[in-house]
């Protein structure tokens, strides 16, 4: 066999795959192996993109053997057995020293079994969470690696290389050991489900309680993007919401059917936040508000249940448009808030060093929720990096003060016309409960405690207390 030429390479070559090893190709130094289980791919690579100078393998030991030393390769195949399969072809032929990158969407649990599996060959092994989908891959996603310290070393330029710039910094910085990198991945698709649910229900109230069209919708979000919400989530919305179906010169967004999908990613969030133990209620409602939209039976069996007479009369409609938005502001400060939570959470239980002004920095650009706001994060977290909450944040208080009493009128006003904001209502649940000086908690402890003997603790002094109730009946 030939000499190896690659420093790179990418196993699995469908879109992600393909994209990624493009943009390595196109940096300066990169000489770019690839491979796939189907021959066909590797051949329509080549052929579609000459000018990438890429080296085909066609099994797993010639692409090992194209490689210099050490060895990295990045892994781009359908998340689940697909990856397991690939990593064991790959730790076959692979030697101590060498470095296998996961790219994929692994759940982190996974991710953890497979590093200490590999780790224990030897072989360094980073689950690193990429964002941005396609475009992202070939133009520059959002990376977040996890994995050991001394793959970075190797790893960590290339990837400066090919990530997104936000304000002259690559996208991309060492999240931590093991799972750290997928599960910050994991944690950033359940905001974005919040976000984008938070997005719509703006413009269900837009729609349903002002009674603007698809058109005036758009430019309300249009105008918002030039303010605190800029994201491209809104600058995005503001374009759906203009677009024409070609067939039927309908508003677009009135043709597709109101069903939202699902891959898991938002489902994986609040099942890890249940297992941590943190309430994520807006990611939690983003994920139910999907669910609830695909069922179709229950939907069509519940259409003619009663609802308010008439909806409430809105005086004023810019004042209320202005509400809305400063409750869309409150409500994602709430729902990011509470995935940091998840992240704080999850370093602490995982034993990870996780610095969560550089996940808020990486997530600038490249990525589905980048936005303005991120900054805010970022420096919230560099002016107090043990802070234990993001609201209480001096940036955040402000927005949470100039915003609570719109969110109130918001939810009130939904609540009249009966137009379902599970997200704004939940996240101001959660701000409530947390500015509650006394919670019922209390009662549901001396309930536990009255049909379990399960106890309780008292605020006027230490220990566990337990009160013989049959006394009472
Ligand atoms: P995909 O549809 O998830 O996976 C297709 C690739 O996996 C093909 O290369 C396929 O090879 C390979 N594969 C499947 N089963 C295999 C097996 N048993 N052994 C070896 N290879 C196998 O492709 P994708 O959409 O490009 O995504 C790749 C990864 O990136 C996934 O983990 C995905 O979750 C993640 N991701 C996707 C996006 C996105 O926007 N799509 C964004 C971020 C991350 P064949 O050609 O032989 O079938
Ligand atoms: P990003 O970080 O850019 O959001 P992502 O997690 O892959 O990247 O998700 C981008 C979009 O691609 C999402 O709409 C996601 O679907 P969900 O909303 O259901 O999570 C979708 N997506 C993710 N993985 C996918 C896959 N393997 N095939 C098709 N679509 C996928």
């Amino acid at each position: 066999p030939a000499a190896p030429t690659a420093n790179i390479g990418v196993v699995g070559l469908a879109v992600m795959g393909s994209n990624l090893a493009r943009n390595l190709a196109s940096r300066e130094g990169n000489v770019v192996a690839v491979t796939n289980r189907t021959d066909a791919k590797v051949d329509r690579l080549i052929e579609d993109h000459p000018e990438a100078g890429f080296v085909p393998s066609y099994s797993i030991a010639d692409f090992a053997a194209s490689l210099t030393t050490p060895r990295t390769a990045i892994i781009m195949v359908k998340a689940g057995r697909a990856t397991d399969a690939v990593i064991d072809e790959l730790c076959e032929v692979f030697e101590p020293g060498d470095i296998i990158v996961d790219g994929g969407n692994a759940l982190f649990t996974d991710t953890i079994r497979r590093e200490a599996a590999v780790r224990a060959k030897g072989i360094n092994f980073v689950g690193c969470g990429i964002s941005g989908g396609e475009e992202g891959a070939l133009r520059g996603p959002s990376l977040m690696p996890g994995g050991s310290a001394e793959a970075w070393q190797t790893l960590g330029p290339i990837l400066e290389s090919i990530a997104a710039v936000a304000q002259g910094e690559p996208c991309v910085t060492h999240v931590g050991t093991d799972g750290a990198g997928h599960f910050v991945k994991m944690v950033h698709n359940g905001i974005e489900y919040a976000d984008m649910q938070l997005i719509a229900e703006s413009y269900d109230l837009l729609r349903r309680v002002l009674g603007q069209t698809p058109e005036q919708a758009a430019e309300t979000f249009a105008e918002w993007n030039r303010g605190d919400l800029e994201s491209y989530l809104i600058e995005i919305t503001a374009e759906v919401l203009r677009h024409v179906d070609a067939d039927t010169g309908q508003p677009l967004v009135d043709v597709v059917l109101d069903a939202a999908g699902a891959k898991g990613t938002g489902s994986w969030t609040v099942q890890t936040a249940l297992d941590l133990g943190v309430p994520v209620s807006g990611i939690a409602e983003a994920v139910f508000a999907r669910s609830l939209s695909s069922q179709a039976d229950v939907r069509a069996a519940s259409r003619d249940l009663p609802g308010p007479a008439s909806a409430p009369a809105v005086d004023d409609p810019a004042g209320f448009v202005e509400d809305v938005r400063l409750a869309l502001y409150a409500s994602k400060v709430l729902a990011y808030a509470q995935g940091f939570d998840e992240i704080t959470a999850g370093a602490k239980t995982y034993g990870w060093q996780i610095d969560r002004g550089e996940v808020a920095r990486i997530w600038r650009a490249g990525c589905i929720i980048r936005a303005r706001f991120l900054d805010r994060i970022t420096e919230a977290y560099r002016d107090q990096p043990e802070l234990v909450t993001l609201l209480t944040a001096p940036v955040f208080v402000e927005v949470l003060e100039a915003a609570q009493q719109a969110w109130r009128r918001v939810v009130s006003v939904a609540v009249a016309a009966g137009v379902p904001v599970p997200g704004f209502s939940a996240a101001l649940a959660h701000y409530d409960a947390l500015r509650s000086e006394r919670l019922p908690a209390a009662l549901i402890q001396a309930q536990r405690d009255f049909f379990g003997a399960h106890t309780y603790r008292r605020t006027d002094r230490e220990g566990t207390f337990h009160t013989l109730w049959s006394g009472d009946r």
